[in-house]
This record gives structure tokens, sequence and C-alpha cells, in this order.
């Protein structure tokens, strides 16, 4: 048993023992930067995991943020100074099929859920995006179609030319991210439960409205709003910040999209500076603390 335990924390440097998440060679730690959402796959500190090998998939636009953030040209839309393509696309949603006994309406992923399937649903290459680094490199038609001959007009200054731009699906990343990847692959993590591709039917309903609640009902009553969205102040700060749970408003009322549970530059486990918690979750799922938030169970 004690060698069990001491075999675990060694796989799970740094983090919580009952917490699941795949080994990294990211730190996980202090910025996105120190994540596996930087795209760069070069880490600010040290050589980072692997990025020579992505060269040729991806374009290195040494930059963390401009993967998903542009400073000027974003798209419209509810995400803050959006980057990335987001193709038109209908998804199949959680839905009474699935459970008898749902009983909130669900529409189609909101605005924020949109920004997480534009590189998790591996139809989009993961550096589609709107506004290279530099100047005049802006293409407005980016925002909803990835024109490969845009992409192809970037330089790698720290490796080879990318010369596809591989999305995150079978035969792209997963050529190489899966345990059955050839040579190429050999060592590289897998990668498969990340794709949620278009089905969203098994997974967690986004898109789904917060029926409000209250003790004595089957859901907690968020305590905060900040604009359009309403948020559990789970630490009692008085503030939206990133620990806390929350609910976007497009329209149809407060809604659970993908960053109601998840933040994507990550949140640290304790005091400022911790490690991260596993999978980019806004509270560890410890004890279904993530899930107790919402639901009084
Ligand atoms: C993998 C994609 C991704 C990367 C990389 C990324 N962001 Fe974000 N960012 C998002 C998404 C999605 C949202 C909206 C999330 C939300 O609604 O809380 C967001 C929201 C924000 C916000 C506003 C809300 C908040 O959480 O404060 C700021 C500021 C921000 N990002 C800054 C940055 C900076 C600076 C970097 C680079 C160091 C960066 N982001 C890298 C995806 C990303
Ligand atoms: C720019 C592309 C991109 C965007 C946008 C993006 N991701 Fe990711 N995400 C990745 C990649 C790449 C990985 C690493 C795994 C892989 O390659 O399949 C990853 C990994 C993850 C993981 C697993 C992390 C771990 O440590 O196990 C989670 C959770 C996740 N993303 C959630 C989100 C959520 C939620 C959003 C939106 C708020 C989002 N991602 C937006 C590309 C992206
Ligand atoms: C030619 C094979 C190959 C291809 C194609 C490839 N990768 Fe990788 N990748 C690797 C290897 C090898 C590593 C280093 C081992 C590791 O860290 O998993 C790596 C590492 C990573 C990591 C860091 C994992 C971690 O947390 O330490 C991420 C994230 C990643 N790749 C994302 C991608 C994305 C996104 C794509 C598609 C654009 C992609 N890879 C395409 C081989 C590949
Ligand atoms: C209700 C909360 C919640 C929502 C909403 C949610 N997730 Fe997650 N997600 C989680 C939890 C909890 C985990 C950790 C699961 C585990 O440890 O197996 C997770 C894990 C993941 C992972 C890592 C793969 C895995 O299964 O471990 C990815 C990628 C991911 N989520 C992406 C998304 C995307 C994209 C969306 C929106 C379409 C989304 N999540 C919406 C709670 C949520
Ligand atoms: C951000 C708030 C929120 C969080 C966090 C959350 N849920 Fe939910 N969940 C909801 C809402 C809202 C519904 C829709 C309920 C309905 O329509 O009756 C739902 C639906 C569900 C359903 C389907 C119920 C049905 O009748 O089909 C299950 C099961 C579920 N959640 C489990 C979980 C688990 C497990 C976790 C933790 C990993 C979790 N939820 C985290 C808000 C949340």
């Amino acid at each position: 048993m004690r060698g069990m335990l001491i075999a675990l924390v060694c796989f799970r440097a740094g983090g919580a023992l009952a917490d699941v998440d795949l080994p990294t060679k990211f730190l996980n730690q202090g910025s996105v930067a120190n994540t596996r959402h930087n795209m760069t796959q070069r880490q600010a500190a040290g050589g980072g995991p692997a990025g020579a090998t992505m060269d040729s998939y991806r374009n290195d636009y040494e930059e963390v943020c401009v993967y998903c953030h542009t400073p000027h040209g974003a798209a419209s839309g509810q995400v803050p100074l959006w980057n990335r393509t987001i193709k038109p696309t209908t998804y199949t949603t959680y839905s009474a099929i699935n459970s008898p006994t749902i009983t909130q309406p669900i529409t189609q992923p909101g605005a924020n859920s949109l920004s997480c399937l534009s590189c998790h649903d591996g139809q989009t290459a993961v550096d589609s995006i709107i506004n290279m680094p530099g100047s005049g490199r802006y293409n407005a038609s980016q925002a909803t179609s990835q024109d490969n001959a845009f992409l192809n007009s970037w330089t790698n200054t720290r490796g080879p030319d990318a010369t596809v731009h591989m999305g995150m699906k079978g035969g792209e990343c997963l050529a190489c991210h899966t345990p059955t990847a050839g040579f190429l692959g050999a060592g590289a993590t897998d990668f498969t439960v990340f794709v949620t591709g278009t089905d969203l039917s098994n997974d967690h309903p986004v898109g789904i409205r917060f029926p409000g609640g209250g003790v004595g009902t089957d859901f907690n009553a968020p305590t905060g709003t900040k604009g359009t969205i309403t948020y559990f102040d789970t630490n009692g700060s008085g503030s939206l910040d990133s620990k806390d749970v929350r609910f976007y408003d497009t329209g149809q009322g407060a809604e659970v999209e993908c960053a109601s549970c998840h933040d994507p530059h990550g949140v640290p486990s304790g005091a400022p500076g911790s490690t991260f918690n596993p999978t980019f979750l806004r509270v560890s799922n410890t004890g279904s603390q993530l899930c107790l938030t919402c639901h009084s169970k």
C-alpha cells in the first residue's frame, strides 16, 4: 500500500492524490504558458515538451495568447478578443433521448463553449487564427472558415515551416497522440479523450439553462452577478474570479457552458502560484466538490 502511494505521488508530481490528470511535461503552474494550452509547445522556461516535433504540423506563432486572443481585429461575439476560426456547426446536444429526467431547455452550445469547441471538436486546425502576430497579417474570413493559403504565409523561425495545419482528430494530431501511433508518435501522450467531436450527447450538458434553486431544491443558488454572468462566490471574495463556477447568458437565460467548470488558463489549487487544478477545473473535483457547487445532492 505504501509503495503504491509513493508510485502515485511520482506519477502526479505536485498534485493532490485524489485528482486525476494525464502526466504532462508542463509545470501546470503560474501561467497558461506552462500548460497544455501553450500551442507553441515551448515553455517560457526551458525547451518545452516537443516544440520541434510539432513544427511541421502547426504554425509556431511564438506567442501563447495569440492562438486564442488578438489585441485588434477580434471576432465579434461574447468571448473576449477572440482570434480563432469558429466554423458554423450543428452539434448533437444532450437530450431527452439520453435522459427522461432532464428538466431544463437545451440549446446549441453558446459562444463560450464554441470557443473551446473551435479546437476540441477537431474540425479546425489549432493554428487557425484571424490575426497572426505582426502587422498586416489579418484575414477577416478566418472568423468562420480556415484558409490554408493564409496560414501557409507564416514562417516558423524556430524550426521547419508547417505544411499541414492539423486539428485535434484521428489522422491529424491524433496520428501521433494515441497509444497505437507508430514511430513518430513514440512517447506522445494519448489525447483521444480530449477530442469531443461534434456529438455532445454523452457529455455533461452545455447550452442548458440553470434552474436556480436554493435550500431543499435540486440545485444551489448562485450568490454573485457581474454583467451577464451569475456565479457562485464560493471563496466569498465579493468579486468574480477564476475559482468561481459561473453561468453565461447570451439571451436565453443563465446557461452552463464549458467555462462554467473550466478556466482555460489554469486555476491555482491553493495559494496564488500553486500548481493548477487538474484538467483546467475552476474547483478541484476531489470529493465531487465541483459537482456539489451546483447540484444539491
Ligand atoms: C486555449 C485558448 C486560450 C488561451 C491560450 C488564452 N486564453 Fe484567455 N480566454 C480564453 C477563453 C475561452 C476565455 C473566455 C473564458 C471565460 O468566459 O471565462 C478567455 C478569457 C480571457 C480573459 C477575460 C476573462 C478572464 O478570465 O479574465 C482575459 C483577460 C484573457 N483571457 C487573457 C489571456 C492572456 C493574457 C493569455 C495569454 C497569456 C490568454 N488569455 C490565453 C481562451 C484562451
Ligand atoms: C487553441 C486550441 C484550444 C482551445 C481554444 C481550447 N483547447 Fe483545451 N486543449 C487543447 C489542446 C491541444 C490540449 C492538449 C490535448 C490535445 O492535444 O488533445 C487541450 C487540453 C485540454 C484539457 C485537458 C487538460 C489536462 O491537463 O488534462 C482540458 C480540460 C481542456 N483542454 C479544456 C478546454 C476548455 C474548457 C476550453 C475552452 C474554455 C479549451 N480547452 C479551449 C487545445 C485547445
Ligand atoms: C509527429 C508526431 C506528432 C504530431 C503530428 C503531433 N504531436 Fe504533439 N507531441 C509529439 C511528441 C513526441 C510529444 C512529446 C511527448 C509528450 O509530451 O507527449 C508531443 C507533445 C505534445 C504536447 C505536450 C504534452 C504534455 O503535456 O507534455 C501537446 C499539448 C501536443 N503535443 C499537442 C499537439 C497538437 C495540438 C497537435 C496537432 C496540431 C500535435 N501535438 C501533433 C508528437 C506529435
Ligand atoms: C459541469 C462541469 C463541466 C462542464 C460544463 C464541462 N466540463 Fe470538461 N470536465 C469536467 C470535469 C469534472 C472533468 C474531469 C473529468 C475527469 O477527471 O475524468 C472534465 C474533463 C475535461 C477534459 C479532459 C478529458 C477528460 O475526460 O478527462 C476535456 C478536454 C474537457 N473536459 C473539455 C470540455 C469542453 C470542451 C466542454 C464544453 C463542451 C466541457 N469540458 C464542459 C467538467 C465539466
Ligand atoms: C455549473 C453548474 C453545474 C455543475 C458544476 C455540474 N452540473 Fe450537472 N447539471 C447542471 C444543470 C443545470 C443540469 C440540467 C438539469 C436539468 O435539466 O434537470 C445538469 C445535469 C446533470 C445531469 C443530468 C441529469 C438528467 O436528468 O439527465 C447529471 C447526471 C449531472 N448534471 C451530473 C453532474 C456531475 C457528476 C457534475 C460534476 C462532475 C456536475 N453535474 C456538475 C449544472 C451543473
